[in-house]
């Protein structure tokens, strides 16, 4: 059993990934295997949109992304997580959505049982980030899980988003309850 989260900011000390690590710690202490990975740190091109993608075995761009796709779409559960940049997903996001796409034009569409889908903005936008976040994890058979929310002031300290943290507790929480009930 094991959730893949996928960090979209990159401010490794601010408020989206502090709220990954308090949804994946509460998974951690139910027993599931968690792995965070924050695209920022690693090689992400964008999509070269071959039209003949399908016909690639590998896809053609020779960086982090496959590799990342892979845990991504074998994942029992996913956490994709993003600040509001500009009303919506930051680039680092939509550069692996866009690259996502290898994913479906080889029948591997991501069937996770569970999602938890997280837009931090300072003020507005979370609503519209929600939305992209969502294309991510399409099928109705996922039960989604999301935090969207403003934090209000632009360098806030994440361990002062009281609120925040608890619903990214009760996102690990509801998540993990997803996971270890009894296969029907
Ligand atoms: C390039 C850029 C664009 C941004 N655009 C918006 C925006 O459209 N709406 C908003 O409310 N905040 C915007 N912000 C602020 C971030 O969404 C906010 O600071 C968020 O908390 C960052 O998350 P982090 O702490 O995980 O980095 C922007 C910040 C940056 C760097």
């Amino acid at each position: 059993m094991k959730v893949v989260a996928i960090g979209g900011s990159p401010r490794l000390n601010g408020v989206t990934n502090y709220l990954i690590d308090q949804a994946l710690g509460e998974l951690a202490s139910r027993g599931i295997e968690t792995e965070k990975i924050v695209l920022n740190q690693y090689k992400i091109g964008f999509c070269q949109a071959h039209s003949n993608c399908a016909s690639f075995s590998e896809c053609q761009q020779k960086d982090d992304v496959p590799w990342i796709l892979e845990k991504f779409a074998t994942a029992d559960g996913v956490i994709i997580a993003s600040p509001v940049y500009f009303g919506t997903v930051s680039a680092q996001v939509k550069a692996f959505m866009d690259r996502s796409f290898f994913l479906y034009t080889h029948g591997k569409r991501p069937q996770p049982k569970c999602a938890g889908l997280i837009a931090i903005a300072r003020q507005r936008g979370f609503e519209e980030t929600l939305r992209e976040l969502r294309k991510l994890v399409r099928s109705p058979e996922i039960q989604v899980f999301t935090i969207a929310a403003a934090t209000g002031t632009a360098d806030t300290d994440p361990k002062a988003q009281t609120e925040l943290i608890k619903q990214a507790k009760d996102m690990g929480h509801r998540m993990a309850e997803v996971l270890l009930a009894p296969q029907g």
